[in-house]
């Protein structure tokens, strides 16, 4: 299939790195496709970023049949670009697909689409440490239709967003509070996939916690209430009593690719490292006697976010001195360090856009 190109007539500049937040300055063009059933995806266009024309009756908008993706693109320190485990992300956008009944993408021509976006849209790329240029894959239900079923419609566009730090506190240690009257996913759901409903499900736990002050809601199994799951963006890790510990994926929970490279760096630099259930309680008992050395969060948009406080109803529990654990910095330096090519890609982990 071949990709038109329609050049945008702008002449936009990207902001200072340090005004840049996050998710809020997009770049000149975008790419988009389309699918019917018997067409299959078709009209890959690459064009520039503006507003989509979309029936008010298009089922995205009516039953959530929505998916997206995060990765990231950096700048590297001589000057190139690189992706960090693009291809992960898209084969989780094809299970993601599967699990909401979408059609599958083909992911090399994805990925040659993202690429050749990418190269037209180098001058949104930031360079400073900390920030990259965020890519956002997505597709969404278009049949204009009032009754319940999957869509024999999709539109699939690539959007592109220049980004600093997710959260105001960049790289100081974030708090969180365990929603305990509230559940993300239950076992059966659609927790493990990247689909638009359950962000949506999670705004009013979030909502609460962000009044009281907190980054972002723990999210605890739907069942007994009791397992640590997620955090909204990322995935969580303790470091008790000399063991690095992160729940075990049991299709609630979203299975993220930083998660999936810290796994890898600490089994790698011979950690003590856990994939298993993980109580509130365990984590309060492990504060209590002493043993809770670092808490830190593993996403695409938080990177690793140090987490320095836990709020769990009534008791609060404070995590190392207000500055990011050692731990916690490890594995941030050893990310970064890949991701902007400053390191050795010794896992192969990169995809360059040349
Ligand atoms: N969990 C949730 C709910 C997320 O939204 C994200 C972000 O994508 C993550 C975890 C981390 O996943 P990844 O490391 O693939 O970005
Ligand atoms: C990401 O880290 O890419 C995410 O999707 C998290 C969030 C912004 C929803």
């Amino acid at each position: 299939m071949e990709i038109k190109v329609t050049r945008a007539q702008t002449n936009r500049t990207r902001p200072k790195d340090a005004d840049l937040g996050f998710g809020q300055v997009f770049t000149d063009h975008m790419f988009v496709m389309e699918y019917s059933e018997g067409k299959g995806w078709h009209d890959p266009q690459i064009m520039p970023y503006a507003d989509f024309s979309v029936s008010p009756a298009a089922m995205v908008f009516h039953y959530g049949q929505a998916i997206f993706e995060g990765l990231k693109a950096y700048k590297t320190s001589d000057g190139k670009i690189s992706l960090f485990r693009p291809r992960d992300n898209f084969e989780r956008m094809n299970r993601s697909a599967k699990g909401m009944c979408i059609p599958p993408i083909d992911i090399d021509f994805v990925m040659d689409a993202l690429k050749q976006l990418i190269r037209l849209e180098e001058k949104w790329i930031p360079e400073t440490l900390g920030t990259s240029l965020y890519v956002r894959p997505t597709i969404i239900a278009t049949d204009p239709f009032l009754g319940v079923r999957a869509s024999f419609t999709y539109k699939f566009f690539i959007i592109l967003s220049s980004v600093g730090a997710y959260y105001a506190e960049g790289l100081n240690p974030v708090k969180i509070w365990v929603a305990k009257d509230y559940v993300r996913a239950a076992k059966g759901g659609v927790g493990e996939f990247k689909t638009a409903g359950n962000y949506a499900a999670s705004l009013i736990a979030s909502e609460k916690a962000k009044k009281d002050g907190y980054a972002q809601v723990l999210w605890l199994d739907a069942i007994e209430r009791k397992y640590i799951e997620e955090v909204g963006a990322m995935n969580i890790f303790f470091l008790m009593d000399g063991e690095l510990v992160t729940p075990n994926l049991t299709g609630t929970i979203l299975p993220g690719i930083t998660r999936y490279s810290v796994i890898s760096l600490a089994k790698k630099w011979g950690m003590n490292m856990s994939e298993r259930k993980i109580s509130i309680d365990e984590v309060f008992e492990a504060h209590k006697e002493g043993k809770l050395t670092e808490v830190f969060g593993s996403g695409t948009a938080a990177v690793i976010s140090p987490v320095g406080e836990i709020r769990y109803g009534d008791k609060v529990i404070s995590i190392g001195d207000g500055t990011p654990g050692e731990t916690s910095m490890k594995f941030y330096n050893a990310l970064t360090d890949i991701q902007y090519g400053k390191a050795e890609d010794s896992e192969n982990w990169i995809e360059a856009v040349d």
